[in-house]
């Protein structure tokens, strides 16, 4: 487990709390190694994780990240020294990030009842418009230019869509959108979209909606009720999901997982909201998206049964307005709301 910066080390305790009493619960082994890389360590060291990081990290079954970035080191210093390459070395190149409309959170949108927001943004996680090729020239004068390349390869575009079918084939509206911006002129847009009409043929019954990612935003809060698995490029599939769990009342619930599915190396779970320097240190963060994600990543591990428990948890600590912490409209701490959820996962049945 990496903490992180900011309010990532407020959350993971909590995220800790949540999933060891699952795993006692239902008699998971489970051990942790901390590493306290992150911005400070920066400060101290120059780097965000030592030279053979990736090395050490690579021995275990996953990573569990809180949040990286500060206001004290630039992010293309901390994010590009840390959480991105843990998802490029780890060929993470998967990012599931659900988005649901919880009973007890209040919904921005007029008329939403729980189960009108639930569906799954499928973000691919390793290239596409995240990529280090481009560069400055001129740089200061009032001639400077600015290239950025976005790289789209057809077996790293193949990987994102499959996986995304794959999710929409076994959930039971089997509806699959797919993000992008055809319109403009992208050479990467058509071909993502040519991948989409091919990967289609192989799944007959999933129905398949290509949306300009203009319109897309607008749908998300016009009728979010229409989407089910939504499959987008890195930068695309970074917004939207913002943007779902921004429409379901609170960023901060918001989970990831970001999957390396053939299991040659560990995955990445990390709650979606980054580090929140305007409210770190105050003890008021939201845990929830930190101990969704360590739900996430006992389901990854193979225990269904453990993630459903915290699930469970989650959802009925929600019901009570004295749990909410302020940024659902509440009063409660960091730790009066972990430590419910994790008092609910002990009581809870299985
Ligand atoms: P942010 O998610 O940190 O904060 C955005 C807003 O949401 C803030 O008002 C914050 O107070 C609120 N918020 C976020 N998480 C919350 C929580 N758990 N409980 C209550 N409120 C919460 O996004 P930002 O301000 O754009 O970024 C801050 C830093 O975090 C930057 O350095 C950014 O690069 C980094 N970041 C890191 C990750 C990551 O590690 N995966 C993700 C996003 C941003
Ligand atoms: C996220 C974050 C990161 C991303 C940043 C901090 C690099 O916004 O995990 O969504 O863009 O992937
Ligand atoms: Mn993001």
């Amino acid at each position: 487990m990496i903490p992180g910066d900011g309010i990532g080390t407020e959350v993971m305790p909590e995220g800790i709390r949540a999933v060891e009493a699952a795993c006692r619960k239902f008699d998971i082994d489970i051990s942790w190694e901390w590493f306290d890389w992150s911005c400070e360590t920066w400060l101290k060291t120059g780097r965000m994780m030592p030279e053979d990081g990736i090395e050490q990290l690579s021995k275990f079954d996953a990573v569990y990240l809180g949040a990286v970035g500060f206001p004290t080191v630039p992010d293309h210093i901390s994010l590009w020294g840390l959480l991105i390459p843990i998802r490029r070395e780890f060929e993470q190149y998967i990012n599931l990030r659900p988005v649901r409309l919880f009973e007890g959170v209040s919904c921005p949108l007029a008329n939403k009842k729980p189960g009108d927001i639930d569906f799954y943004v499928v973000r691919e996680n390793c290239e596409g418009e995240y990529s280090d090729i481009g560069g400055r020239i001129y740089s200061g004068s009032d001639h400077e230019v600015v290239v950025q390349q976005s790289v789209f390869t057809k077996r790293g575009v193949n990987r994102v869509l499959k996986y995304a079918f794959d999710l929409a084939h076994k959930r039971p509206r089997q509806q699959l959108a797919s993000a992008t911006k055809s319109n403009g002129i992208i050479h990467s847009m058509p071909f993502w979209d040519e991948c989409v009409e091919e990967m289609a043929t192989h799944y007959p019954q999933v129905k398949v909606d290509k949306y300009h990612i203009d319109i897309l935003t607008a749908n998300f809060v016009n009728k979010p009720e229409t989407y089910d698995v939504v499959v987008g490029s890195n930068l695309f599939g970074d917004i939207l999901s913002d943007l779902g769990p921004g429409i379901t009342g609170t960023i901060a619930i918001a989970p990831s997982a970001n999957i390396n599915p053939t299991g040659d190396f560990p995955s990445m779970f990390e709650p979606v909201h980054g580090s929140a320097p305007d409210i770190a240190g105050q003890g008021i963060a939201n845990p929830i998206g930190m101990i969704w994600s360590g739900a996430m990543m006992l389901e990854h591990l193979g225990y269904p049964e453990a993630h459903d428990s915290i699930m469970r948890a989650i959802e009925e600590t929600l019901k009570n307005s004295e749990n909410l912490t302020p940024d659902m409209g509440g009063k409660a701490t960091t730790a009066q709301l972990g430590e419910t959820i994790a008092a609910s996962i002990r009581g809870c049945e299985s």
